[in-house]
């Protein structure tokens, strides 16, 4: 049984939380209060990112099809998915793992596609990887989709000199080398690459290293990745996963000004044998449980910020969760070892409380990238070879959360029920985010946890005394493990949201239980 009492929660960092008398009936009412003269983070719109993996259909069948498909493409890019992935305002994709990035040879996926040395894929169900995607269909693709390329460098079996050589192939203008070949291999101008990731995972898959023999090899590395022309890289550390405090601590120590973000790894429900559940098939508990392992990342977040500011009290080095999302069985009947999982309105819930932490400490978290675009883990779209597409719940929050990109985060403070939920934890039973773009327009987006209950919420904008609802979108469903399927892909679909009316200054918000809303303000 799951017991409720009100909670004040605050969307300022290091105020003070107070709780107030615990009851045991559902209030099913909140308040929210919004302080936008208090506003001074930006939500970095690169929160907003993504990651793809040669792991799985995430490439091969997923973004990459070939021009010679029968599915229809542009230049082999699926034309499906990168309208909807157009869509998504995409600001930052990471490549090519993960922990196929220490396995990766660059060389192997340049020049002609026939000449491509072919490879097994070790981490992922040992398939057969021929190399057609490499690194000018990864920088096109994003390109064409008008995002920062995120190269995650080869650190675990590769050396400095192939990084350091792969760099001057992708960004150099000059008569070098590594340029002339790329211009042999069809491409004259550079790339513009900013985020460079030294290793991934590290202390694993990337190399089972200690963190102080990671960071003198990090200092190695970073020496050699140099700026060619007016590119300037930004040189990410490979971080801690979850709990591993002093992963954080070592790096920040040993490697400092050297980098300028460190990552963080955090999966809602990991592990890579063992029962994680199925994406679909679970109970209330499971989902409550879910929720309170997801909405821990706050305190991990906190905690390894808390590390860095002992460092680094200008707040120089960003902290980047370039790995998060929910992490299930795979699909009965998908091939072993490529995570292929399907998206309830769970994982919905699981992608807004996440995006509303990462805009808490917008001061810290400058980049996050949910893992991942295409038919992995957690992903936006899911595809199959017959030509058909779903979009995910989790596609339609992250459609929903795209005007926070790059909007100033109004601090809020929010009273709401919380409830105690397995695993011996708490969580309140409503959240809320909003911000304000650059045209002034605000956005508040409420995600209602409560599986049975609507909730009644009262906001009120401090400064504000009349407001206009220009907008309003919400997602829910009837059963928490509603999912798209190709039979049927618009079961969990945004609708247009009109629960909220406005009064003397005071916006009435009545959303349903277990739904998300996004509301634009004016
Ligand atoms: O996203 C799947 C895997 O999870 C990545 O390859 C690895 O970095 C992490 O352990």
């Amino acid at each position: 049984m799951n017991m409720i009492r009100s909670k004040l929660i605050s969307g300022i960092l290091l105020m003070a939380i107070v709780l107030l008398p615990a009851s045991l009936t559902a209030q099913k009412s909140a308040t929210i209060k919004i302080y936008p003269e208090r506003a001074k983070d930006t939500i970095s719109k690169e929160i907003y990112g993504h990651f793809a993996e040669h792991l799985g259909t995430c490439i091969y069948g997923g973004l990459w099809v070939g021009e010679n498909s029968g599915i229809p493409n542009t230049l082999g890019y699926r034309t499906d998915v990168l309208n909807a992935l157009k869509e998504l305002k995409i600001p930052v994709l990471r490549w090519p793992g993960g922990c196929f990035a220490d396995e990766y040879h660059w060389m192997d996926g340049i020049g002609p596609k026939n000449k491509r040395p072919k490879m097994v894929n070790n981490n992922w169900g040992g398939t057969i990887e021929d190399n057609s995607f490499g690194t000018h269909e990864f920088l096109n693709l994003c390109e064409m989709l008008g995002c920062e390329p995120y190269i995650s460098g080869n650190v675990g079996s590769g050396t400095v000199e192939e990084l350091a050589k792969w760099v001057e192939y992708m960004t150099s203008d000059g008569d070098s080398p590594m340029a002339n070949l790329r211009r042999r291999n069809g491409r004259d101008k550079a790339w513009k690459v900013r985020y460079l990731g030294i290793g991934n995972e590290s202390w694993g898959c990337g190399g089972d290293m200690r963190p102080e023999y990671y960071a003198d090899l990090y200092r190695r590395y970073a020496v050699y990745c140099r700026n060619y022309d007016d590119n300037r890289l930004y040189k990410v550390a490979s971080g801690a996963s979850d709990y591993d405090y002093n992963w954080t601590d070592v790096l920040m120590k040993n490697i400092g000004r050297r980098m300028h973000g460190i990552s963080l790894h955090y999966y809602t429900v990991k592990g890579w044998n063992g029962n994680k559940g199925a994406a679909t098939v679970f109970d209330k508990d499971d989902y409550y449980r879910t929720i309170g392992k997801c909405l821990e990342i706050e305190n991990v977040i906190k905690r390894h910020c808390e590390i860095m500011d002992r460092y680094d009290r200008d707040k120089r080095t960003g902290l980047l969760v370039d790995e998060w999302g929910t992490w299930w069985d795979e699909e009965p009947g998908t091939v072993r070892g490529h995570l292929y999982q399907q998206n309830s309105l769970r994982d919905a819930f699981v992608a807004s409380l996440t995006l509303d932490v990462f805009h808490k400490y917008a001061s810290r978290v400058r980049m996050a990238n949910i893992a991942q675009i295409v038919n992995v883990l957690q992903s936006m779209i899911l595809t199959n070879d017959k030509g058909g597409m779903v979009l995910t719940p989790t596609y339609h929050v992250f459609n929903m959360y795209k005007v926070h990109q790059n909007a100033l985060c109004l601090p809020l403070t929010l009273i709401c029920d919380e409830m105690n939920v397995p695993d011996n934890r708490t969580i309140p039973i409503l959240s809320a985010t909003a911000s304000r773009d650059k045209n002034g327009a605000i956005h508040l987006s409420l995600s209602n946890i409560d599986a049975d209950n609507a909730q009644t919420v009262s906001v009120e904008i401090a400064g504000l005394k009349t407001m206009k609802i220009a907008n309003g979108t919400i997602l829910t469903s009837t059963d928490l493990a509603d999912h798209n399927t190709f039979d049927k892909p618009q079961t969990v679909t945004p609708a247009n949201f009109t629960g909220a009316v406005t009064n003397n200054g005071i916006l009435q918000v009545k959303i349903p239980a277990k739904s998300i809303v996004t509301l634009e303000i004016k």
